[in-house]
């Protein structure tokens, strides 16, 4: 489709792309229909200058489906489906560290998710994004056929255990989500096929042996993060980023420490994976 009414520019040729021309709080609905559409072609999408309180983000958010709220993090005081992102100095580690597709131990993980940042460090904080159909895509003949139609555990208990104490949560008692997703999903909108596993959450390949389940579990986790499949986000105050977690894993870096980074995510629900 061509963009009448948005200006989309492409970051690299597998994955992401900047939009130009919107204001994400006053949108018309060909804007939306085109954000859209970029979002499906690039899998990521970035806005720069956006002046967004947090009803306006969720405004935002709502146009693609109902907002999720996180299993583990508390929400913002009186926006229990918005999520801080803050680091500073007394920080002892930050949101998203390692490579991940957001919540993907829900049994129905998050769609999309919309990052806003209102305060970044003067350098670094960049976020790193990778494309899972170039992963799937990239992929031997002969370990597409091996990965096809295998399933693998995905659990929040090990990543979110505990690590919210600092934020105030008593987590005793609570149960974190686990599921069973294909290694390999087809994206409901594009129909195109994606790796679906991350380091964050995928703990078990279900139908083969332990051993065997590590050891590949291991390949397709650092075959993931090739930086081929990858892009990098230099971030400015009030830029937005839109991700979408069908198709897209990401990575925050924490090389700005002791400086503040700040913002807050809207998280979009999605479907059972297939
Ligand atoms: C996250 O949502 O995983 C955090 C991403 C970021 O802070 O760049």
């Amino acid at each position: 489709m061509a963009y009448e009414t948005i200006e989309v520019r492409p970051v690299t040729p597998r994955i992401g792309a900047e939009i130009g021309k919107v204001q994400l709080r006053e949108l018309s609905n060909r804007q939306l229909e085109e954000i859209h559409t970029a979002l499906l072609e690039h899998q990521v999408i970035f806005f720069r200058d956006q002046q967004l309180d947090l009803d306006s983000q969720k405004a935002f958010g709502r146009h693609f489906g109902e907002l999720h709220t996180h299993p583990g993090a508390p929400g913002a005081p009186g926006h229990p489906e918005v999520m801080p992102v803050h680091a500073d100095a007394k920080s002892t580690y930050i949101a998203g560290e390692s490579w991940h597709s957001d919540v993907s131990c829900d049994p129905e993980p998050p769609m999309g998710s919309i990052l806003h940042l209102r305060v970044v460090p003067p350098v670094g904080g960049d976020t790193l994004f990778a494309s899972m159909y170039a992963a799937y895509e990239a992929l031997s003949p002969r370990m597409k056929a091996y990965v096809e139609g295998l399933t693998a555990t995905h659990d929040g208990e090990p990543y979110y255990r505990g690590r919210y104490t600092d934020k105030g949560v008593d987590d005793r008692g609570k149960i974190y989500p686990r599921a069973v997703h294909p290694v390999v999903r087809t994206h409901p909108e594009t129909k195109r096929k994606a790796l679906y596993v991350n380091r964050m959450f995928t703990t078990r390949i279900n139908e083969v042996s332990r051993d065997e389940s590590e050891a590949i579990l291991g390949y397709l986790v650092e075959h993931c993060a090739k930086p081929e499949f990858q892009m990098r986000f230099r971030w400015q105050q009030d830029s937005v980023a839109f991700w979408d977690n069908r198709c897209v894993q990401h990575l925050a870096l924490w090389d700005y420490f002791p400086q503040v980074r700040s913002g807050f995510r809207v998280t979009v629900k999605g479907d059972k994976p297939v």
